[in-house]
């Protein structure tokens, strides 16, 4: 399939095989004819600033997350023929980005070019997959029913016009809601619907919204206490109360079609596989959806057996702990009573919330200047989530600092969190991990889309713009190993967190694949998950209803975890004794979120620098810090 042969082995690399005669040609051919704009890096600039400018109007929601709020009166096109414009859009700035020439780029521009080039041709490339994810809009995981109080919080309501686009919007809402079932149906006529795994939660989930007084309504509060505090006459907000009633109230019987046609119609119609092998060209559509979220080129055979070496080296180093104390059982069943040990548990929301900020504060802090360099000045603190959710997530915060990265942790139930995985948890979520991340990347004078990534819209991979999950959650789980290296875990019992942890991202290669490649049942995946994992049987399905739903999602953290352990390999080989980690961990983290393949050749071209094998001085590596960058709030969930 075409989709396959999107490689970016075929780009030349920069730096190490150009002749410096070869470098003097190319720049005086861009100053003999320059172009339009002028410098390569400006046309550059002004075509990517082009793009984020579309992008902010194409998706108008998202655009509302990241703190701007010029397209709050509007909701996201759903239309079939949206899927098509698209494209076409896609495919002009394509064109345009094309003749653009490389050679009057510096390094970091460089790898700007390319992370722009592969966003616009993951989607062009993939469009060919667009009957598939995209006309399945809403699943259990994500929709409009996940959290009605976000998409009501992001807005805002200082003015009268403030709450003119917010009625505009909730006005619209109904069309979406219908365009979602239409894209629905046409799943169902070309076969090509989820399991029902996948969707038997959602008449539940929509049914809880569908409130008798629409004033009682999540999607109504901003009319209510809010409503009176702002400076405009009583008959003006009696006047946005009745249409904010009438515009609740259609938009609820809107979502009550879309819960009826679920239960009535869909259902009834799901796939009979478990994994995308089952639908028309299935297994190429998996091998599109796995490349989308690892971002190399690695086969669902080689994922498949990465993951059971993984398995079998982590649980190694499990059975030496268990060895140690003797613990003659199985992995599984070493955890199960480890779950159970008073010793492991706290009473109370407040000691684990302590816990947690003790951990980061004066356990992980004081150790980073260890591993890191320029650690930019943008501190993270420790908050209760609001819903029963996982564990933990993180928040970022905004360059400028107005906003902090939040880490908010799960307080609901204190007396079942092992304290043992919280460190491992923390590593990920904080620092080094996705704090770390994002303050880095924030502080990094990086593109708006570089930056401002909708990491939203699961469903429609492959045909959908992308967010670079094994860079992402690879450095995430990558922290987790840092741990090690900081000398941060104190004993083997968070040793031991920190493997359950690994290890269950170990089988999600082994089970998602195994779902969607080699057919496997639920049951057998519930099995394989239950014999390696730590994890409970509730736990567990609830994953393998995730990785039914999301192919190829799951296999993003070990990938990309992999990936940086190899570079950092490689780096350590290469430069023996001019080897610095702090400036490796730069050179990773100051270009942003990057597909891997472009990941690794930052570190090659690091690695030449430092070694002195650079034909070129231009850039020198990562963009560098730019304190001077203020506003851009960004990317408000990472899914765990
Ligand atoms: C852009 O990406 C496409 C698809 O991967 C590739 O064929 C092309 O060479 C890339 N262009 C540049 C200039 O890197
Ligand atoms: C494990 O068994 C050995 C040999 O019987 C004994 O010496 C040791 O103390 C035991 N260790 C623990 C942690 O119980
Ligand atoms: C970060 O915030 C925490 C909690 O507010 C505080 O205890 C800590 O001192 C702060 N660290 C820095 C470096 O400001
Ligand atoms: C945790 O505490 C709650 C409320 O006090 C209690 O109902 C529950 O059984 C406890 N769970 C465990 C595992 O101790």
């Amino acid at each position: 399939m075409d989709t396959r042969s999107r490689s970016m082995k075929n780009i030349v690399p920069y730096g190490y095989e150009m002749s410096a005669v070869l470098v003097a040609v190319v720049v005086m051919a861009t100053q003999l004819a320059p172009s339009a704009g002028g410098s390569a890096g400006d046309d550059l600039r002004s075509l990517e600033a082009e793009f984020y400018r579309w992008r902010e109007m194409d998706a108008p929601e998202f655009t509302t997350e990241t703190g701007v709020h010029t397209y709050d009166n509007t909701v996201e096109d759903f239309s079939m023929v949206s899927l098509e414009t698209r494209k076409a859009k896609v495919d002009d700035f394509i064109s345009r980005l094309s003749i653009i020439s490389t050679n009057g780029l510096t390094t970091s521009e460089k790898y700007s070019y390319e992370v722009f080039n592969d966003t616009l041709f993951m989607v062009s490339s993939n469009h060919i997959w667009r009957f598939y994810g995209p006309l399945n809009p809403i699943n259990f995981l994500e929709g409009d029913q996940i959290d009605p109080t976000y998409s009501v919080r992001i807005l805002k309501y200082e003015t009268k016009e403030d709450y003119e686009k917010y009625l505009s919007r909730l006005q619209l809402w109904p069309t979406k809601f219908d365009q979602y079932i239409t894209r629905f149906k046409e799943a169902t006529k070309n076969g090509h619907a989820y399991h029902r795994v996948s969707v038997n939660k959602l008449p539940g989930q929509i049914q809880q919204l569908l409130v008798a007084n629409p004033e009682t309504s999540a999607y109504y509060k901003p009319f209510t206490i809010d409503l009176d505090k702002l400076t405009i006459s009583t008959s003006d907000k009696a006047d946005l109360r009745t249409r904010g009633r009438q515009a609740v109230l259609n938009m609820l019987q809107a979502f009550k079609r879309v819960k009826d046609y679920i239960e009535q119609d869909y259902m009834s119609q799901t796939r009979a596989t478990y994994g995308v092998l089952g639908l028309p060209k299935g297994i190429d559509l998996y091998r599109a959806c796995l490349k989308w979220h690892i971002s190399v080129d690695l086969t669902p055979e080689e994922v498949h057996e990465k993951g059971r070496e993984e398995v079998v080296r982590i649980s190694s180093e499990i059975q030496t702990i268990m060895r140690k104390r003797n613990y003659t059982g199985t992995v599984a069943e070493f955890y199960k009573q480890l779950k159970e040990q008073p010793q492991f548990h706290l009473n109370s929301a407040d000691e684990l919330l302590k816990k947690y900020q003790y951990m980061i504060y004066d356990r992980i802090y004081p150790q980073l200047s260890k591993a890191f360099k320029n650690i930019p000045n943008l501190n993270v603190s420790v908050e209760a989530m609001p819903n029963d959710g996982p564990g933990g997530m993180y928040v970022s915060g905004t360059a400028d600092g107005s906003r902090q990265g939040v880490f908010q942790v799960n307080l609901k139930r204190p007396n079942e969190t092992n304290t043992f995985s919280m460190m491992a948890l923390t590593l990920h979520e904080t620092v080094p991990g996705h704090h770390l991340q994002s303050v880095y990347a924030l502080t990094a004078s990086l593109p708006d889309f570089q930056r401002n990534i909708e990491y939203e819209k699961y469903f429609a991979v492959p045909y959908h713009f992308p967010f670079y999950t094994a860079y992402t959650e690879g450095w995430g789980l990558y922290a987790e190993s840092l741990g090690e290296y900081l000398g941060i875990y104190k004993d083997d019992d968070e040793l031991l967190g920190r493997y359950g942890e690994e290890i269950f991202r170990a089988c999600r290669l082994v089970v998602d694949t195994g779902i969607h490649y080699f057919g496997w049942t639920r049951l057998q995946a519930i099995t394989y998950m239950t014999d390696h994992t730590p994890m409970s049987r509730n736990e567990i399905e609830i994953e393998i209803d995730r990785y039914i739903t999301w192919p190829g999602q799951a296999c993003a953290y070990k990938i990309g975890e992999l990936k940086i352990k190899e570079l950092r390999k490689t780096a350590m080989d290469n430069l023996g004794s001019k080897f610095d980690i702090g400036d490796f961990h730069s050179q990773i983290l100051e270009n942003g979120p990057v597909p891997l393949n472009l990941l690794e050749k930052i570190v090659n071209n690091w690695i030449n620098e430092v070694s002195g094998n650079a034909a070129t001085s231009n850039g020198g590596g990562a963009t560098g810090h730019n304190p001077a960058v203020t506003n851009l709030p960004q990317l408000p969930n990472i899914v765990g």
